[in-house]
């Protein structure tokens, strides 16, 4: 086996695509400790710059004394702690849904939800940049997988058209897409699910807390609450927590916490990272000029780097791509700008396609306008 593994790390690293872990001494935040330096953070996924709120500290601290550290077990198999009910029922009323079920993360939830819909004979249809846990979800599910180019909803057309006799088809989609920054055409995607007569599921994980009049996403954003019938979304981004769920009906509820297996066979969430995410419900409700000034930071950002000259794809949301195409010069442009102090990843294939390498710049409700300037002008001089 070393043989298979020494050659593996060289081609990875002669294709510019080794990837290694950097050690961080700090909470998350606006301003990081990353390899014993003080950085500017453009790169995480806490938009609302929850994650080292120490509300959220204190709500978990309050929980590990009520209800200890461990969940002991698979939810079902010895007794279900009150803390995961609770933020069940707290997430389907925030969702504008029915009921909604905890997974432990968003690839889980993902992995779980899709084989429990559809098997062998159905047939599911995701767009080409969707996450990789929706990919992994329908591979494990064994259903025939169409997959259409990005957006393109006269393609998505043309498969469900040739698909009618297949018994169940279900539409995936992620809501915002996480290395583009664009949102689903979501209100022609529900129209086709309509008149073909198939299911559609959403994975919100960048658009919670982040879209719509409350936070509560895109479907929220385009009224299409009653057009979608699995929402999937995530605690670790602006919820600052971790933990995923899956929304919708009563009986959706029934069946995956019967069927998904990723919620079946494994252990409960720690009972403290529901009272965490709990609290961070309550912020998010509460302190809306989070979600304001997260916008507001975000079109700052693409209008400081369009204006520079840069190519930002078709984001409108706080994901913000830099193109670069070539792996090697993302990662070398990465690596200069976090020596000047701003830490923004360079994001290489296999994450996204051969010869889109990219930077990825997110922005979050803790940034400053001289930060977001700073940043841009520190990437004009390394380019
Ligand atoms: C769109 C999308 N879905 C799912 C996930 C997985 O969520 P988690 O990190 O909770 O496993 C992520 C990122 O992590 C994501 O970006």
């Amino acid at each position: 086996m070393k043989d298979f593994l020494d050659r593996r790390i060289h081609d990875l690293e002669a294709a510019g695509l080794r990837r290694s872990l950097r050690p961080l001494t700090s909470p998350q935040g606006r301003e990081i400790v990353l390899e014993g330096r003080r950085v500017l953070n453009f790169c995480s996924n806490d938009y609302l710059g929850l994650a080292a709120d120490p509300r959220l500290a204190q709500a978990a601290k309050e929980a590990l004394g009520r209800r200890g550290f461990g969940a002991g077990a698979s939810r079902l198999v010895c007794g279900d702690i009150d803390e995961h009910e609770a933020l069940e029922d707290e997430l389907a009323q925030f969702k504008h849904a029915e009921a909604s079920l905890l997974f432990s993360c968003g690839h889980m939830a993902n992995t779980g939800i899709i084989p429990s819909l559809v098997g062998r004979g159905d047939a599911v249809f995701a767009d080409k940049l969707n996450h990789a846990s929706l990919v992994d979800g329908v591979m494990l599910s064994r259903a025939a997988f169409h997959r259409y180019p990005h957006a393109r909803m006269d393609v998505l057309e043309d498969m469900l058209n040739k698909a009618e006799d297949i018994p169940r088809k279900l539409i995936v989609t992620d809501t915002v897409f996480s290395m583009d920054g664009d949102v689903a055409p979501l209100g022609d995607l529900c129209a086709l699910a309509k008149k073909y007569d198939a299911w559609v599921m959403v994975d919100e994980a960048h658009a919670f807390g982040v879209l719509g009049p409350t936070g509560a996403g895109l479907v929220e954003e385009m009224s299409l609450g009653d057009a979608v019938h699995v929402q999937m979304g995530t605690l670790s981004k602006a919820a600052g927590s971790y933990g995923a769920y899956g929304a919708g009906s009563r009986a959706l509820k029934e069946v995956l916490l019967n069927t998904a297996r990723s919620f079946i066979f494994t252990t409960g969430l720690p009972p403290l990272v529901a009272a965490a995410s709990r609290c961070a419900l309550g912020i998010m409700r509460a302190e809306s000029w989070r979600r304001s000034t997260l916008i507001e930071n975000a079109r700052c950002m693409r209008a400081a780097l369009q204006q520079a000259g840069f190519d930002t794809g078709h984001s409108t949301t706080p994901i913000i791509p830099v193109m670069i195409k070539d792996a090697a010069r993302a990662a070398d442009i990465s690596r200069k700008l976090l020596a000047r102090g701003f830490f923004v990843s360079a994001i290489r294939p296999p994450t996204v396609p051969v010869n889109t390498a990219r930077l990825r710049v997110t922005v979050t409700a803790l940034h400053t306008a001289e930060d977001i300037t700073g940043c841009v002008e520190a990437l004009k001089d390394v380019f």
